[in-house]
């Protein structure tokens, strides 16, 4: 299958509008050490023809810009005035910036919104979100382990992993509950064996996702933070990236340990947060995730799974 890595900043982006961090600063300088990343989304195909979404940034509108391969088709009807080799979105939550992007496709292009209930059920909610004409936007509700196919020969299964409602929708006295159909991850087969595992928001690395993970072909996992008390110490947030639902690269809970003797074709972090480190070339931290053996996506990025 193909993979396109459409973005792989975490909310805000890198340079963030308000951020004056080195990674923001390096960005709107240009400095390939710090490459500009938009909000993190993927598009991936079974056959080159048709593609799925996977999460709509608030940044879709520039990404599909940036991606012929998800460009309207000149040999249609019409000239293709209106044609998109896009099928549909699927959806791993209600972040801001997994959700945001549903917006940029509202021209009445016939497309498929898969979801689970709960997040579903937060987009019932949002009359804004009205502007997806029913008619044409199915809204499908995403079964949790169960097998559903999407057109382009790709099997999707999506599974609950460690997470909390999003930040607009928590409950103030209880921020970190939330159903386990608030974060899922995704994992899509083609018809050649390919297997992606795609896990944007996950608190921790439980024994079930190692598990899941084990034998994919590419893996492209929540990269926010570095370490856990990141954003506190730079004073950027008061909040652990465990509260805020991401697990850390280092540390002994962190991915890059918990994940260490997994079986993987190659494996990649996306979601990455303008404050970890490991984003900048050169620094000892992104040194340090590739002896571990992986690499920091970036924005444009194709890859065969
Ligand atoms: C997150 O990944 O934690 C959210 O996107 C944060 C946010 O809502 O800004
Ligand atoms: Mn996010």
């Amino acid at each position: 299958m193909r993979v396109i890595v459409l973005g792989s900043g975490a909310g805000g982006g890198v340079p963030q509008w308000n951020s004056g961090g080195s990674a923001c600063r390096l960005a709107r300088a240009g400095d390939a050490r710090s490459p500009a990343r938009t909000q993190t989304g993927i598009a991936v195909s079974g056959d080159g023809a048709s593609w799925w979404l996977l999460d709509a940034a608030p940044d879709l509108r520039v990404q599909l810009a940036a991606t012929p391969a998800l460009h309207p088709r000149r040999d249609r009807p019409n000239g293709g005035l209106r044609d998109s080799p896009i099928r549909g979105v699927i959806v791993t939550g209600a972040d801001v910036d997994k959700i945001a992007g549903l917006l940029t496709l509202r021209e009445g292009q016939p497309l498929v919104l898969w979801a689970t209930r709960t997040v579903l059920g937060l987009l019932d909610e949002n009359r804004i979100f009205e502007v997806l004409d029913r008619d044409r936007v199915a809204r499908r509700a995403l079964p949790l382990e169960e097998l559903v196919r999407l057109e382009g020969g790709l099997r999707l299964t999506a599974f609950a992993v460690p997470g909390k409602a999003p930040r607009w929708a928590e409950d103030p006295a209880d921020p970190l509950s939330g159903s386990p159909e608030h974060a899922v991850a995704l994992a899509i087969e083609d018809e050649r064996g390919g297997r992606l595992v795609y896990a944007p928001g996950c608190a921790a690395i439980t024994d079930d996702l190692a598990r899941r993970i084990d034998g994919a072909s590419v893996l492209l996992l929540d990269g926010t933070l570095w370490s856990d008390d990141e954003m506190i110490r730079l004073g950027a947030s008061t909040k652990t990236g465990r509260r805020m639902g991401h697990v850390a690269m280092s540390g002994p809970d962190g991915a890059l340990a918990r994940l260490r003797q997994v079986q993987v074709g190659r494996r990649l972090f996306v979601h990455l947060n303008n404050t970890n480190p490991a984003l900048l070339e050169g620094s000892p931290e992104r040194a340090g995730v590739a002896a571990a053996g992986w690499e920091i996506a970036h924005d444009g990025m194709e890859l065969e799974a």
